[in-house]
């Protein structure tokens, strides 16, 4: 096969997968519930921001500490009435709870190695936990952030 069509069979198959990866799926919380997860977001964005900082500067400290914070901002979990455990088993699709388990667990490990001091392994872990905010919201949150259903410009530019 002549190269230029393997090309465009390549990205094809690539724009087919991506849109794929981001199929938009709604999730319809109640009231209080949404007020929670948005508490939870918050807490978790001023994490990320911290990081930016106590990584660039070494302050292994900070850097576990916002790792054990964010591993335990489960706030989901823990103000919680039976009823409302219910509702969240029941309304969470399992990609979203596979997500923040996820999630979780790098912040977890994020703690765990800014204690042993190992600053490749902390870069790692901060990126897996922004892929999993960006995949997160790219799949549950799409409406509220646009910003995933525009069309990839470097892509574009291939064909
Ligand atoms: C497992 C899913 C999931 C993960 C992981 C996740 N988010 Fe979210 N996030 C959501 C959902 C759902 C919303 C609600 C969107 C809406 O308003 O409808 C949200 C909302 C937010 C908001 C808006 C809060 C507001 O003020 O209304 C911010 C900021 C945010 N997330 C930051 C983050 C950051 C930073 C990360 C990663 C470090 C992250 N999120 C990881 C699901 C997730």
């Amino acid at each position: 096969m002549k190269p230029f069509f393997m090309l465009v069979l390549l990205s094809a198959f690539s724009v087919a997968s991506q849109a794929e990866e981001y199929v938009k799926k709604s999730i319809n919380l109640s009231p209080d519930l949404k007020a929670l997860l948005v508490e939870e977001m918050k807490e978790v964005k001023k994490g990320m921001e911290s990081l930016v900082t106590s990584v660039a500067t070494g302050d292994w400290r900070a850097i576990a500490e916002t790792g054990q914070h964010i591993k335990h901002s489960y706030i989901i979990k823990k103000r919680l009435t039976s009823e409302q455990k219910q509702e969240l088993k029941k309304t969470l699709p399992a990609g979203f709870k596979s997500l923040d388990r996820k999630f979780h667990y790098y912040a977890g490990m994020l703690s765990h190695v800014a204690k042993e001091r190992d600053i490749e392994l902390v870069h790692y872990y901060v990126s897996k936990m922004n892929e999993a905010c960006t995949s997160c919201h790219a799949q549950f949150a799409s409406d509220r952030f646009t910003g995933f259903s525009q069309k990839n410009r470097h892509e574009e530019h291939m064909h």
